[in-house]
């Protein structure tokens, strides 16, 4: 049963930006947060507190976090690998935070230094801390579709970490295909797979669209009732430790296929293209959009 509304979660900001080759410089990450705001996007996910050491491009978290415009009704989670990064994203006024585990061991060890289990040991005093000061938390589970080291991810893997997450306490496990890997008949298959233990309610979809599979196969997960769905405006992004993770699927071209399945996103479509050729512009290439693309 296909869902009459969406939430989009846009990770532009952060998933987009973190992968750039140049340094943006922070005005602009916080133009485009702002402008992003005024689209009806719900949920903004604005820069990660993360080691800069290991993404040198969102070294401005704070910087960022306190110049941009919270607006009501808006949220703008920021990942945070460990308490660290949760004291970080806290000093500066965060009110949702996002961990990230994966589905492979060898993706974990690449993205953060540390087996599945380290990893989700490490998010519970983060859980904790955001329980007792009322900070909610999402869960990313990525490689869901395939690893860039170790290929055929066990479905069973991906699975045990969403429960997991779901357990500790995420409110929502954002499952991503970080590699662009997956097709319709797959990703549907691990969608249905995960949402026999976690309800469907608390399930968001993340699909990088390396292969040009993404809309694919958001549409055949739209069949199964999912309602969030992660995408970039722009379709900018990429993971710096998945060789091959090029763009998410871009936001424009998702509001696009929804609106016109009658699906409501509450999001202005022309402001949110102009927003992606506006990036395009500051980041001196074409769109990633196509929707944005055939609108220029
Ligand atoms: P480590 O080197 O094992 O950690 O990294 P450590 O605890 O030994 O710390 C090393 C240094 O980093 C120390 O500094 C720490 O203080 C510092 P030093 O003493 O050497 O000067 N440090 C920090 N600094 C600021 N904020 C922090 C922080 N933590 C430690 N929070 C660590 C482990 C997890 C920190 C590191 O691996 C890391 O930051 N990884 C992040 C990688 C990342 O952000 N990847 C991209 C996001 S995930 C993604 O894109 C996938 C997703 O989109 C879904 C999908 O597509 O599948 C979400
Ligand atoms: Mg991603």
């Amino acid at each position: 049963t296909t869902p009459q509304q969406v939430r989009i979660v846009e990770v532009g900001p952060r998933d987009g930006l973190q992968n750039e080759k140049a340094i943006i410089p922070t005005a602009v990450k916080i133009e485009l947060i702002d402008r992003l705001g005024e689209t009806g996007l719900r949920s903004i996910e604005a820069t990660s507190f993360v080691s800069p050491k290991w993404i040198p491009q969102l070294a401005d978290a704070a910087e960022v976090f306190t110049g941009i415009a919270r607006r009501a009704g808006v949220s703008y989670p920021v990942l945070v690998p460990n308490v660290q990064g949760y004291e970080r994203a806290r000093a500066v006024g965060a009110e949702e935070v996002a961990v990230f585990a994966a589905a492979s061991e060898a993706f974990s060890k690449a993205n953060i230094n540390a087996s599945i289990e380290e990893s989700i040991t490490r998010f519970e005093p983060v859980l904790e801390r955001a329980r007792a000061d009322g900070v909610k938390v999402r869960g990313y589970v990525s490689t869901v579709l395939g690893c860039p080291y170790q290929g055929d991810v066990p479905l069973a893997d991906v699975v045990r970490v969403a429960t997991r997450l779901h357990r500790a306490g995420c409110y929502e496990i954002s499952l991503g295909d970080t590699i662009g890997i997956g097709t319709p008949l797959k990703a549907k298959a691990m969608l249905a797979a995960v949402a026999a233990e976690v309800p469907m309610s608390a399930l968001a979809i993340h699909f990088h669209d390396t292969r040009g599979q993404a809309l694919a196969n958001i549409l055949a997960c739209l069949d199964l009732g999912v309602a969030v769905i992660d995408a970039a405006v722009s379709g900018t992004g990429g993971c710096p430790y998945a060789k091959g993770a090029s763009g998410n699927v871009a936001s424009e071209d998702v509001v696009f296929m929804l609106e016109g399945m009658g699906i409501a996103t509450g999001i202005d479509l022309p402001k949110l293209i102009a927003t992606g050729q506006w990036l395009a512009a500051q980041l001196g290439r074409e769109t990633g959009s196509k929707v944005g693309k055939a609108a220029a």
